[in-house]
């Protein structure tokens, strides 16, 4: 249940806690604050009062929570929380709220990153013209975490105006794995796209079959530890392989080995080197993944 709840807010577990004692002592300041203030009508404890009551801890109880989640540091998650509350209960969350905020892990050159991006802004910029369905999620990045300094994707980050976030081996893997940062860019979703450290196993939770990876081989095969770049195509063409190609999977505590979402094809030629490979599975890698993250945003967003 408790797991549940943090999966469903995006919160560590100490954030877990804060809530809720946030919402406890919300509810009984709200309750407390609405018999006081009845008290000045001096109205009998009849039916009416009991009407009165309930309209005014209605009325007082989005107050009291963000009054109470101040000093207890969970003011943005409980702003977050009433406006979702408000856009369901108005009705406006099935036209509005279907934009998913994804952050692109990536340490390479970052074409995939650019692609993905691209194709965010016109998802968005066709939404904004109705030509797609209202209720149809799209996706927009609103965060580039990258792990090596100079590394091509935050180039790509800074000409777009994406926020880019530069992480250290120490901090994701021992420390809070930079779920504040993520919380702060409201990430919903987290992209792959050539990053090659391991998922911590709270952000697996954070993110429950919400981190997607991207891989340059047909999965099961040519996957795992030290299976990267280059090296993928060289064992693919050592193999005497006739097809390789790609492989886009949800991510689990293994190395490239969640469940697999969507793979497609490519021939592997007698005269292919480990470049030219490269080359072809780059290819296909842009055609489809950004239409694959689209589909399953979409999904998530439905479910
Ligand atoms: C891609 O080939 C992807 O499959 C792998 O890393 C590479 C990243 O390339 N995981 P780029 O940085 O997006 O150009």
């Amino acid at each position: 249940m408790l797991k549940k709840l943090q999966q469903r807010w995006n919160v560590n577990g100490l954030n877990l806690v804060l809530i809720i004692t946030t919402f406890a002592l919300g509810g009984s300041l709200c309750g407390y604050a609405g018999r006081k203030i009845l008290l000045f009508t001096n109205l009998e404890k009849n039916v009416l009062w009991f009407v009165l009551y309930i309209l005014l801890i209605t009325l007082l109880w989005p107050l009291c929570v963000l009054l109470i989640s101040i000093p207890l540091g969970q003011f943005a998650f409980f702003k977050r929380y009433l406006i979702k509350v408000w856009s369901k209960m108005s009705g406006r969350s099935k036209n509005n709220h279907n934009k998913m905020n994804i952050a692109i892990f990536a340490s390479g050159a970052g074409s995939n990153a650019q692609q993905i991006i691209k194709t965010s802004s016109l998802l968005l910029q066709e939404k904004g013209e109705a030509k797609i369905e209202a209720n149809k999620a799209t996706y927009e990045v609103a965060l580039i975490v990258c792990n090596k300094p100079g590394a091509g994707v935050l180039q790509i980050a800074e000409k777009a105006g994406i926020p880019t976030l530069l992480i250290e081996k120490e901090r994701f893997f021992n420390g809070d794995n930079y779920l504040p940062e993520l919380k702060k860019h409201q990430i919903d979703f987290i992209v792959l796209a050539g990053f090659l450290w391991k998922m911590p196993a709270a952000l697996i939770t954070v993110y429950p079959k919400k981190i997607i990876n991207i891989h340059p081989a047909l999965l099961p095969k040519y996957g795992g530890k030290g299976m990267y770049g280059s090296k993928v195509h060289e064992a693919v063409i050592a193999a005497g392989e006739n097809e390789s190609g790609i492989t886009i999977h949800f991510v689990d505590e293994l190395y490239d080995h969640g469940e697999i979402i969507f793979q497609a094809k490519c021939e592997v030629a007698q005269q292919d080197t480990a470049e030219t490979l490269a080359q072809k599975i780059h290819l296909l890698e842009h055609a489809n993944y950004p239409a694959v993250i689209a589909s399953v945003v979409e999904k998530q967003n439905r479910s």
